[in-house]
C-alpha cells in the first residue's frame, strides 16, 4: 500500500480538459478550456462560458444566441417543483432547498439513468437554466413576496436579479453578477466537483451527482465560507478593528474565513484579483464600508498568519453590494458551478475509472467475538 495523502493533497486523480491552474512563480494562471479566466472575465460572458465548458469550444454568434434561447425556454420550474418549495420550511437553509429541488427534478425526467453525451448535454442545459429560478423562487417564497417568473428579454444574470429582487437590476448590476458567475464556473478538481465526479464514477445519474456536488459546496471550507466571511464583516463593521479581530482570533487558534486554499498557497488566486477589483467598484458605487473593512482585515491576516484571500473573501462584499442576503452566497456560487459541474461529470461518465481508493486501516485487529450476554 502506497503513503497515506491525507485529503488528497497535491494528489492528481485523473487528467481532465476542462479547466487548468498552473503556478508560475508569483501568479498563478486559471483556464478554462484553454482561455485564460482574466480574458474571460473581460471579453465573455456567462452564456458563452457554459457553452465553452460543456462543449469544449467558444460559440459562433449563431450557435450562441440558440444556446441562449434554449437556456431562456428552460427558465421555468415544473409546477411540482414551486409546490415542493412552498412545502419546506421557510427556515430551511437556501442551499438545502437547491439540493431538495435538484433531485426532485431528477424523478420527472424519464431519461434519468441515460448518461450518452446527449442525453446528459440536455440535463446540463436544464440544470444550469433552472437553477437560478430555484434560489429566486425559494428566496421569494420564504420571504412571503410573490413570484417574479423570468423574463426572456434579460441574459441570464440579469434575469437571475430580477427574479430576485422584482424589479429590473442596472447594468453595472448585471454585469457584476455575470462577472461573478463566469468567476465560479468551474475550477479543477474542488471538493464538490470531486464529489460530483465521484458519484458520476459509477454511473449514478446526473441529479445524484449534482445532489452530491450542491451537498458537498454548502459546507464553510468550501462555498460555504463567503457568508461566514459577511458574517466577519458584520462583525468588525469599522475598518480599525480588523486588526485587534484578526490578532485574537488568531491567538485563540481560529479560522479566518476567506483565507488560505489548498491549492494557492502563496500565490493569489486569480479569481480573486478580479472580485478583489470588483468588490472596490461595487462599495465605491454604493458607497458602502465592505470594502475597506475587507481590505484591513486582509492586511492584518497577511500580516499575523501570512495567509492569502480565497475566492469567497471578497465575493462576500460583492454579493453585499448586489443586495442578495447572506444565506444566498452559496447558492450564488452554485448558480456559476452548475456549469462546471455538468461539465466534469459528462467527462467522467466518457473517460470513466470507478474512483475508489484505499483506507490504511489503524484500527483494532484479531478481536475475538464476545457473544452479548457475556459482554
Ligand atoms: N485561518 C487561519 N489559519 C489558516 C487558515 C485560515 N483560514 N487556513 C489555513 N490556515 C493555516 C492552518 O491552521 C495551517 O497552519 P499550521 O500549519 O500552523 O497548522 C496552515 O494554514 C495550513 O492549513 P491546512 O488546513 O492544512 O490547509 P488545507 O489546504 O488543508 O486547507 C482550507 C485549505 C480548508 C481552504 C483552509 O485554508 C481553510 O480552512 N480556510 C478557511 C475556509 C475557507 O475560506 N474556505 C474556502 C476555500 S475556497 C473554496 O473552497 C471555494
Amino acid at each position: 500500500m502506497g503513503e497515506v495523502a491525507d485529503g488528497l493533497k497535491d494528489i492528481v486523480a485523473s487528467e481532465s480538459s476542462i479547466s487548468r491552474i498552473e503556478l508560475e512563480g508569483e501568479e498563478a494562471v486559471l483556464e478554462y478550456r484553454g482561455y485564460n479566466i482574466h480574458d474571460l472575465a473581460k471579453h465573455s460572458n456567462y452564456e458563452e462560458v457554459a457553452y465553452l465548458l460543456l462543449y469544449g469550444e467558444l460559440p459562433t454568434k449563431t450557435e450562441l444566441e440558440l444556446f441562449s434561447e434554449e437556456l431562456k425556454e428552460r427558465r421555468e420550474l415544473p409546477p411540482q417543483v414551486v409546490g415542493l418549495l412552498t412545502h419546506l420550511s421557510p427556515f430551511s437553509h437556501p442551499m438545502v432547498a437547491l439540493r431538495t429541488a435538484v433531485s426532485y427534478l431528477g424523478t420527472m425526467d424519464r431519461n434519468i439513468s441515460y448518461t450518452s453525451h446527449e442525453i446528459s448535454i440536455e440535463k446540463a442545459k436544464n440544470l444550469i437554466a433552472k437553477f437560478p429560478t430555484i434560489v429566486a423562487y425559494f428566496h421569494r417564497i420564504r420571504m412571503g413576496e410573490k413570484l417574479v417568473h423570468p423574463d426572456d428579454s434579460l441574459n441570464h444574470s440579469a434575469n437571475f436579479l430580477y427574479m430576485l429582487h422584482g424589479e429590473e437590476p442596472t447594468e453595472t448590476m448585471v454585469k457584476a453578477m455575470d462577472l461573478d458567475f463566469i468567476l465560479h464556473a468551474d475550477h479543477e478538481f474542488n471538493a464538490s466537483t470531486f464529489a460530483a465526479r465521484v458519484a458520476a464514477s459509477t454511473l449514478a445519474d446526473m441529479y445524484a451527482c449534482v445532489v452530491a456536488a450542491t451537498g458537498t459546496l454548502i459546507g464553510p471550507l468550501h462555498g460555504g465560507a463567503a457568508q461566514r466571511v459577511m458574517e466577519m464583516l458584520r462583525e468588525v463593521a469599522l475598518p480599525w478593528r480588523a486588526d485587534q479581530y484578526v490578532r485574537e482570533k488568531i491567538e485563540r487558534g481560529e479560522r479566518i474565513m476567506g483565507f488560505g486554499h489548498r491549492v494557492y498557497r502563496s500565490v493569489m488566486d486569480p479569481r480573486t484579483v478580479e472580485l478583489k477589483r470588483l468588490a472596490e467598484k461595487l462599495s465605491k458605487e454604493k458607497e458602502s464600508k465592505w470594502f475597506e473593512i475587507s481590505v484591513a482585515i486582509e492586511e492584518s491576516v497577511r500580516k499575523y498568519k501570512n495567509l492569502l484571500p480565497n475566492v469567497d473573501f471578497y465575493s462576500a462584499s460583492v454579493y453585499a453590494n448586489l443586495g442578495i442576503p447572506d444565506d444566498l452566497f452559496v447558492n450564488i456560487f452554485a448558480i456559476g458551478r452548475i456549469a462546471g459541474w455538468t461539465a466534469h461529470i459528462i467527462e467522467q461518465y466518457e473517460t470513466n475509472t470507478l474512483i475508489r481508493p484505499r483506507a490504511r486501516y489503524v484500527g483494532a485487529t484479531g478481536r475475538k467475538y464476545i457473544p452479548i450476554d457475556e459482554r
